[in-house]
């Protein structure tokens, strides 16, 4: 804009300078031409399902940026084998913590002995433990109602007790920040999957309220990250050439993804400059979802 701003103009200067964000007058560190930083050094952060596919590369790249992480999983062997794939590398970056997450006192209590063991310091919270069951909405009753309460327990549950256990520690942080993983079943389904369909939308829904009540706080961001189909143990068992069908079919991109594919978008929401992406539902996916024919 050239010349004095006009009355209307003038207005909506005025109006922005009320809303400047609190960004506005700090000053770029020296040497550098930025205020947000995009180092993740030094941060504390728990991975839930860590020992497999997503989870582990998420812990993985955590780790290489210079995160202390809390590796959690089902098994001791499995937590065992990231923790010591981490510290091979990157020496006392990880430690491990069996974990079922559909028990809810062993997530209090895991999450408590976390925290006290970063001393009080947690910023990073990764709900990434999930199971896909499948069957038939119309299958006997037992079957149907076990696989239900079980996925619901998993993949919603125990998130928002995570989410409890985690935000008092996660309020000191300067920059907070909360990933739940869904799946792009919040958005397109298939037939014998209604209860994943349904926690994974559950998720979105969970993120979007947390975020809303959080939000106050400033420093912490809540989102849910929605992966397409991805090389991971959960897809294991579909043979090769349904995988090779499936994407040439349903995906821009034509292919599966690798599971680092996904953790790098996870990891790059955690980074303080990630300060305003809050509530959001990222999918993940080669272009899946947008595919219209
Ligand atoms: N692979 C895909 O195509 C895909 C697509 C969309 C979303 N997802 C989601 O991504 C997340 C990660 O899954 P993945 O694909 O890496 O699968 P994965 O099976 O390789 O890893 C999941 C991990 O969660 C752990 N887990 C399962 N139940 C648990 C429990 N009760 N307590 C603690 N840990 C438990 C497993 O032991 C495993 O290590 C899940 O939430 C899944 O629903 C996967």
């Amino acid at each position: 804009m050239s010349g004095t701003p006009d009355k209307y103009a003038r207005q909506a200067l005025d109006r922005l300078d009320i809303l400047q964000s609190h960004l506005t007058n700090v000053p770029a560190p020296a040497g550098r031409l930025t205020k947000l930083s995009r180092s993740l050094q030094g941060k504390k952060a728990i991975v839930t399902g860590a020992a497999s596919g997503m989870g582990r590369e998420t812990a993985k790249i955590l780790a290489d940026e210079g995160v202390q992480v809390a590796v959690l999983d089902l098994t001791d062997a499995g937590v065992t084998v990231v923790v010591d794939e981490i510290n091979k590398v990157h020496p006392g970056r990880a430690q491990g913590w069996t974990c079922d997450v559909a028990d809810r006192q062993r997530i209090k209590a895991v999450c408590k002995e976390v925290i006290e063991s970063f001393g009080g310091q947690l910023d990073i919270l990764i709900n990434n433990a999930g199971i896909s069951l499948g069957g038939g909405a119309f299958d006997d009753d037992e079957s149907f109602e076990t696989r239900w309460d079980k996925t619901v327990a998993v993949n919603l549950n125990a998130l928002v007790i995570f989410i409890r256990a985690c935000v008092p520690a996660m309020l000191k942080s300067e920059a907070a920040r909360i990933v739940n993983i869904a799946s792009t079943e919040h958005f397109v389904t298939g037939p014998a999957n209604a209860a994943y369909s349904a926690t994974k939308s559950a998720v979105t829904g969970l993120t979007r309220s947390m975020a809303v009540e959080l939000g106050k706080y400033q420093n912490i961001t809540v989102n849910t990250v929605c992966p397409g189909p991805i090389i991971t143990g959960m897809t294991a068992r579909i043979p090769p050439e349904l995988k090779e069908s499936y994407a040439k079919r349903r995906v821009p991109m034509r292919r599966y993804a690798d599971p680092e594919e996904v953790a790098q978008v996870t990891v790059s929401i955690c980074l303080p400059a990630s300060s305003y992406l809050h509530g959001a539902t990222i999918p993940v996916d080669g272009g899946m979802t947008i595919r219209h024919t």
